[in-house]
């Protein structure tokens, strides 16, 4: 087939809620020039304290719909689902429903880059209690950094309070703290923090002002825009199959004028969005 007959496709990026606009801001800053389909499946977050079978099923679901509308590619920008679903979907499912389409998540290259910022290996990992339980991070730095410590804690409410709009409440300042507190508490060797939730950037001014100066925070956004850049560079396979007119359509199993009014506060950007259903 010549690349003429090739039919192309946005890229797929898909989060439980509102968590990965942190990353999609960051992907499109990256790379301008392709097409991005957002999908938020903000009707059924948080997926955080969700059981596996449940998180998989749901993640499952999104996946058919992006590739549904075409998308050759689809990035998990969830660390939950990711967690919790990504192996599967890869390993079993996509065999099935298309093999030479693509679903890539957000904790290996975060695992990736680890050995670029820590001074001593002593990481300290904010999560959900779905990616904290499921060892995922834990499972991956053993594989590149043996000699690496991670110390997980759960942050049940953050989700909670970005999803329902009580980002600048003080309910908030005081759970960032809480659960900040209790990370402190595993061990005073830590010198890096990853953000290991995508929403959680959006909580970033009151996280790095409870973590002592000298710990490093690792968000994602960046350095997963990056990681897409390499594999699209690696894999012209796929690269060639995504549509390049630079436009994003966001689409959220929620209503669509909540998510519109949200999504354009957290993106400081006009968008709209359309309401669709999963499952
Ligand atoms: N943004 C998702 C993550 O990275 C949030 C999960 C949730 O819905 O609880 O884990």
């Amino acid at each position: 087939m010549s690349p003429k007959n090739i039919s192309k496709a946005p890229i797929g990026i898909f989060d439980s809620g509102y968590g990965g606009l942190t990353i999609l801001s960051e992907i499109r800053r990256a790379l301008p020039q392709y097409d991005y389909i957002y999908l938020g499946d903000n009707a059924r977050a948080p997926y955080g304290t969700r059981s596996f079978e449940i998180v998989y099923r749901f993640t499952l679901e999104a996946v058919q719909y992006l590739f549904d509308q075409g998308c050759q590619l689809v990035i998990l920008a969830c660390n939950t689902a990711s967690a919790k679903a990504l192996r599967t979907i890869q390993q079993k499912d996509l065999p099935h429903i298309d093999p030479n389409r693509r679903v890539l998540g957000v904790i290996r290259p975060t695992v990736e880059i680890l050995e670029n910022i820590t001074h001593n290996g002593h990481i300290g990992l904010l999560g959900t209690p779905g990616t904290i339980n499921s060892q995922s991070y834990t499972a991956e730095v053993a594989k590149l950094y043996p000699q690496y410590t991670v110390y997980g804690q759960a942050c049940p409410l953050w989700v909670p309070l970005i999803e329902n709009h009580e980002i600048n409440s003080e309910g908030t300042n005081f759970f960032v703290k809480k659960y900040i507190d209790e990370l402190l508490a595993q061990s005073n060797l830590i010198d890096t923090v990853i953000l290991g939730c995508t929403h959680y950037p959006l909580l970033y001014p009151f996280i790095r002002k409870h973590l002592p100066e000298h710990i490093n925070i690792l968000s994602q956004g960046q350095l997963v825009a990056n990681s897409l850049k390499d594999y699209l560079q690696r894999h012209p396979e796929i690269e060639q199959r995504c549509s390049l007119n630079g436009q994003c359509t966001f689409l959220t199993t929620e209503s669509s004028q909540k998510f519109t009014e949200t999504a354009t506060f957290f993106l400081q950007d006009t968008i709209t969005a359309q309401q669709i259903e999963l499952g």
